[in-house]
């Protein structure tokens, strides 16, 4: 038992940083288990940016990005709602909600969402297009013991997954920072150009532990 325990605690602590550049995850199937869990060491959060990119087929309900601590499992979520065709960035529990974005099925998609807990207020960027800024939660941090997770939805801090809301694709290039990305870095990271890494999450150096099948390949977008 103690070895067994032992055993566990190495696995979880053996996840060293790996440079994801140019790699991408792949969710080959529908569950309510397949999941990248994140590690990050920040449990605080006055403001928050968090890119990524994903392409997916799914025509129902599906996560994009899952942040939870204890006290709020929708601490910062990315969700794309089906029946309202809009992505909704939650924050603290609190909903936004963005229609009329253009998230065709079958093309890889950039977005960023960011918040401010003085002012506030979030903003979405998609495929380059800035949105209007919208008031969601103001006054207090992002606060406790951080969980990010990708391909499954938090119902519960690391858990309550549902099936419906798993993500089936791939993601790529995902970021967070503990700050408001200026809008020109947006564009950079939009661009596919140098930006800053993340310094909460970053992909060039990512610390993660899969579950179930999940695969690192290769983002192959030219032939040479
Ligand atoms: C991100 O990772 C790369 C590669 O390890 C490193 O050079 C860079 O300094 C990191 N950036 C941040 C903000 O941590």
């Amino acid at each position: 038992m103690k070895f067994l325990l032992l055993l566990v605690i190495l696995t979880v602590c053996d996840a060293s940083p790996q440079d994801l550049s140019g790699k991408m995850f792949t969710f080959p199937q529908q569950t309510n288990t397949a999941r990248v869990q994140i590690t990050t060491p920040t449990n605080e959060f006055n403001a928050v940016t968090v890119c990524h990119r994903s392409f997916t087929d799914l025509k129902r309900d599906h996560i994009l990005f899952s942040l939870a601590t204890p006290t709020n499992s929708n601490a910062f979520l990315i969700f794309w709602d089906e029946t309202n065709k809009e992505i909704e960035p939650h924050i603290k529990d609190k909903k936004s909600e963005y229609g009329g974005q253009d998230y065709k099925p079958n093309m890889w998609h950039s977005v960023c969402t960011t918040w401010d807990s003085t002012s506030g207020l979030t903003q979405m960027w998609f495929d380059g297009q800035p949105t209007i800024r919208k008031f969601v939660s103001s006054g207090t941090s992002i606060r406790g013991s951080t969980i990010i997770i990708l391909g499954q939805e938090q119902d519960s801090h690391g858990g309550g997954f549902d099936l419906k809301q798993s993500f089936v694709g791939m993601m790529s290039d995902v970021h967070m920072w503990d700050y408001v990305l200026s809008s020109c870095e947006i564009r950079k990271y939009m661009d596919e150009l140098n930006f800053t890494p993340g310094n909460v999450v970053n992909w060039s150096a990512l610390e993660y532990q899969i579950t179930d099948r999940v695969l690192v390949e290769n983002k192959q977008t030219t032939c040479y």
